[in-house]
């Protein structure tokens, strides 16, 4: 059995379950690939850190940029994180002739173009299945098992901090900021929580996802994205009366015109299976034209469950090596360019086209005639009421939140008519916006 030697950029969380899984089921993988995969080098920052997974020393480098140079080097493995120098040293990589492998979603939503297009030109490809949902092969699914497919809509829970807190908030009735900090002290939330709570992260993925599945390609800022600060567990708790679940969604869909692409809570109807997605778990649900609707559901982050996508994607790079095509004989097979886009890109949809169904928390104040403004703004934009809820106020003299669910409406209309009610002298403060997706 001949050995592929292989660099990796980052020896931390990901790094080490990749040194772990290769170390751990080495036979299994050789009797699979048909060959040995060896880490030649790792580069990190400092190391002499501790280390969770166990190298020889002399294989750590503090110098990133000659593991991608490395002649002996088949294979670069970018688990680092970060925009730079994650980019250059993948471009670096890409120009010396090395496939790629990276799990970093956020270098490939800002530079993906720049990168697969070097990737075309140098005739290597890029791998990236850790970078979308960890563990779950969402990225394999679309490229292979859905290729003779038209993907028509994704729904998913992409990001399993956000969906880890608000499982808790809905589970425990306690308010966001508290089960923030209890995620961040158990480990599944950074101390910087934006990316996570505010969907910058869910957005990364939903450019590559859109990339793949539409052809589209997306700059993050195209996307609309909205957090998760502003829910709170009495919007989950009456959420839950009407029937539904808020999860934090990511969406892109083609309704013939064109691609929509979304980050945001939503409420989800409490029979979905995106509903029964719970805790730190995500949940992508696909439909296309041939197949109908699939789903697919696994662990979206950790060491181990992103080791196993990181190492998937290498043994796909291994079977393509030249010297893995010969041993297979003829018709080993080209690998195949997973970044690749669609020849006939997707043309993308303004958001307020959007046309879904509404739930609207707003903070009137208590007094006669407050509920007719609303709803007076709220016909005049042709917004029709399918229920609305108006609990006691918390306090004498304090908002009274009313709660509006619509029957559907776009969202442009919607917008339009929020920027007047929230103009109201009556209403104490901006109103929730929560789209319901069915
Ligand atoms: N953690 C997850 O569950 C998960 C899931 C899916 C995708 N990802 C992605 O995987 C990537 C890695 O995540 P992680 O959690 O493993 O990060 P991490 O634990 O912070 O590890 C980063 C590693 O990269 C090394 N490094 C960073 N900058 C470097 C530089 N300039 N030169 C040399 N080495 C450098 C660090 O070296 P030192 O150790 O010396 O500091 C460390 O070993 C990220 O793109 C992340 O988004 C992570």
């Amino acid at each position: 059995v001949h050995t592929i030697p292989v660099g990796l950029l980052g020896l931390g969380n990901v790094g080490a379950g990749v040194v772990r899984l290769l170390a751990d089921n080495d036979a299994a993988i050789a009797a699979r690939l048909g060959a040995r995969i060896e880490i030649r080098a790792a580069a990190v920052r400092d190391p002499q850190r501790p280390r969770q997974a166990t190298l020889d020393a002399a294989r750590l480098t503090t110098d990133p940029a000659a593991v991608c140079v490395d002649p002996a080097i088949r294979v670069v493995l970018e688990v680092m994180g970060g925009v730079e120098p994650a980019r250059t040293l993948l471009l670096a990589a890409i120009a010396a002739g090395k496939h790629v492998v990276t799990a970093n979603k956020h270098v490939l939503a800002e530079h993906g173009d720049e990168i697969f297009a070097a990737a075309a030109a140098a005739r290597v490809n890029v791998y990236y299945e850790a970078a979308v949902c960890g563990g779950l092969p969402i990225i394999r699914a679309l490229r292979e098992g859905l290729a003779s497919d038209r993907i028509q809509e994704l729904v998913g829970i992409v990001n399993g901090t956000s969906n880890f807190i608000l499982t808790a908030m809905a589970d425990e009735g306690r308010p966001f900021d508290e089960v923030l900090r209890a995620a961040q002290a158990a480990g599944y939330a950074e101390a910087d929580p934006s990316f996570d709570v505010d969907g910058i992260d869910a957005g990364h993925k939903l450019t590559l996802l859109t990339r793949l599945s539409f052809g589209t390609r997306l700059k993050p800022e195209q996307i609309l994205c909205e957090g998760l600060r502003r829910v709170t567990p009495a919007d989950l708790a009456l959420a839950a009366r009407f029937g539904y679940v808020i999860k934090p969604l990511a969406v892109a869909d083609d309704d013939g015109r064109g691609v929509l692409a979304r980050v945001h809570p939503a409420l989800v109807p409490a029979r979905d299976p995106l509903a029964l997605c719970a805790g730190t778990m995500n949940a992508i649900k696909v439909t296309s034209a041939a197949l109908g609707q699939s789903l697919y559901q696994g662990r979206g982050a950790g060491m181990m469950p992103t080791a196993v996508a990181v190492v998937a994607d290498l043994i796909e790079v291994c079977r393509d090596l030249p010297t893995a095509r010969a041993a297979r004989g003829p018709g080993g097979g080209e690998a195949p360019a997973p970044g690749s886009p669609l020849p006939q890109a997707r043309p993308l949809r303004d958001p307020g086209d959007l046309e879904c169904r509404y739930y609207l928390r707003f903070a009137a104040a208590d007094r006669p005639g407050v509920l007719a403004q609303v709803t007076r703004i709220l016909g005049e934009h042709e917004i029709s009421i399918w229920q609305l809820v108006q609990e006691g106020s918390p306090a004498p003299g304090s908002p009274a939140p009313v709660v509006v669910v619509t029957h559907p409406a776009r969202e442009r209309r919607v917008q339009a008519a929020l920027a007047l009610i929230d103009r109201l002298p009556v209403v104490a403060s901006p109103t929730l916006l929560l789209r319901i997706q069915s």
